[in-house]
C-alpha cells in the first residue's frame, strides 16, 4: 500500500479539489482538513472523502465558491448561511468569527445553515483551544442520515457528531465524538480493506446485528451510541438536530439532500473573561494528575484523556507518514485522470 507524507496528501487532495473547480483559498483549506483527518487517525474524514466531495459537486449538492453569506448578527452571535459551500470553508470561518466574537463578548454562538460535510469537527474545536478558548460544536445533518432512532430499524438520524475543547498545557484538551456507535466513514473504511467491523456499530436492512460493512450500504443502519443504552445516544443526537438543524434553519428530517448537508451550532468561551489563564491552568494539571493517578484495569498501561489518542497519532504520522489502502489509491488516480489533475 503506498506511502504519503501529510504535505503530500494535503497536495494531491488541492490538486484534485482543484481540477474539479473548487477556488484556490478553499482548495486549500478542505485540502488541508481532509489531510489533517488522515494526520490525527481519523482516515475515514481524509482523502477518502475526495470520491464523495467530487461525486456531490457532480450532482450540484456541493456548490464551490458559493459566497458564506452573515444572514444575522448581534454582539455574541451569527448566523451564516454556506449556500451549499464546502463545510470546512464555512466551519473556518466561523471559528474566526466566534473566536473574535468571544473575544469581545466573553462568549459568542455561531450557527451555520445549509453547509456541507464539515469534516473532523475536533479540528475547529481544536482551533479555538489553542487560542486560548474553550468551545462546544455540533453538526446535525437534514438530509437522509444513516442512524436507526433507539427502537427502529430504518435510517432517520445523522451521525451528528459533537465536540468539546479547552486549552491544556499549550495543546487542546478535545472531545470530538459520533453520537452514533461509529461514524459512517469508518464502516466505509472496513469495506474497502475488506475487513469486518465490531458488533453493535450497525444493522442489516431487516433490523439484524451484523458485522459485514456491506450490508450498511444495502438497506441497513447505523446504531445509535451506547449499546443497549443506546437511547442516550439518540438523545444527544436528537438535541444535536434541535440546536444544528433547527436553530440554524438547516433543517430537520429532509429528504431533498444528501448525506453530507449539514447545519452546525458552536459556542466559544473567552476564558479569562471567566477565570484567570494560570488559574485554569493550574485546575487542568491539577486535575488530569488525579485522572491519571487512578488505579488501572488489568492489561491497561495508561489512561488517555479526551483527543490525546489523537495527539499521539499526529506525531508518529507527521514524522512517518500515512499509509494509504490500495482500493482508496486507485480510486484517486482514477478520479484524478478524470479530471485532468496532476499528481506527480
Ligand atoms: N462532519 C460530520 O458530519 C461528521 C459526522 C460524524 C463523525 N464526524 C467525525 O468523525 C470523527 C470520528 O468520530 P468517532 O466518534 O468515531 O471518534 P472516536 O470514537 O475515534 O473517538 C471519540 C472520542 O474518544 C476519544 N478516545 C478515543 N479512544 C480513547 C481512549 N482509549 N481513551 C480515552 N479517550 C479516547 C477520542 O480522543 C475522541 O475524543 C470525529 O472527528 C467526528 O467529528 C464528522
Amino acid at each position: 500500500m503506498p506511502q504519503f507524507s501529510i504535505e503530500q496528501l494535503s497536495e494531491i487532495a488541492f490538486q484534485v479539489l482543484s481540477a474539479g473547480g473548487v477556488p484556490e483559498g478553499d482548495a486549500r483549506i478542505v485540502a488541508a482538513e481532509l489531510a489533517d483527518a488522515n494526520a490525527v487517525g481519523h482516515d475515514s474524514h481524509g482523502v477518502i472523502r475526495l470520491m464523495q466531495y467530487l461525486e456531490m459537486i457532480d450532482q450540484g449538492f456541493v456548490k464551490p465558491g458559493a459566497a458564506i453569506d452573515v444572514l444575522k448578527t448581534g454582539p455574541a452571535f451569527t448566523l451564516l448561511d454556506a449556500n451549499f459551500n464546502f463545510g470546512q470553508v464555512a466551519a473556518s470561518r466561523a471559528v474566526e468569527l466566534g473566536i473574535d466574537q468571544a473575544r469581545q463578548a466573553g462568549t459568542s454562538t455561531v450557527l451555520i445553515r445549509n453547509c456541507n460535510h464539515v469534516g473532523r469537527l475536533g479540528s475547529y474545536s481544536k482551533r479555538a483551544a489553542e487560542t486560548g478558548l474553550a468551545s462546544m460544536m455540533a453538526v446535525n445533518a437534514p438530509g437522509p442520515g444513516g442512524v436507526a432512532p433507539f427502537g427502529g430499524i430504518e435510517r432517520r438520524l445523522g451521525t451528528n457528531p459533537i465536540s468539546m475543547s479547552a486549552p491544556w498545557d499549550n495543546q487542546a484538551l478535545v472531545l470530538d465524538m459520533t453520537t452514533s456507535a461509529t461514524a459512517e466513514g469508518k464502516v466505509r473504511v472496513a469495506l474497502q480493506k475488506g475487513e469486518s467491523v465490531p458488533e453493535g456499530w450497525i444493522i442489516d436492512a431487516d433490523g439484524n446485528p451484523t458485522t459485514d460493512p456491506a450490508r450498511l450500504y444495502d438497506g441497513g443502519a447505523l446504531l445509535p451510541l451506547g449499546g443497549p443504552l443506546g437511547f442516550k445516544g439518540f438523545g444527544l443526537s436528537v438535541m444535536i438536530d434541535v440546536f444544528g438543524g433547527m436553530l440554524s434553519g438547516s433543517g430537520v428530517g429532509r429528504d431533498d439532500l444528501p448525506r453530507g448537508a449539514n447545519g452546525a451550532w458552536m459556542y466559544f468561551v473567552d476564558l479569562p473573561q471567566f477565570i484567570e489563564r494560570d488559574a485554569f491552568d493550574n485546575l487542568m494539571s491539577q486535575y488530569v494528575a488525579s485522572i491519571r493517578s487512578t488505579k488501572k484495569a488489568p492489561g491497561v498501561e495508561e489512561i488517555l484523556m479526551p483527543g490525546e489518542i489523537e495527539l499521539r497519532r499526529e506525531t508518529d504520522r507527521r514524522a512517518n507518514g500515512v499509509v494509504v489502502p490500495d482500493e482508496t489509491w486507485r480510486q484517486i488516480q482514477e478520479l484524478a485522470a478524470k479530471l485532468g489533475a496532476s499528481l506527480d
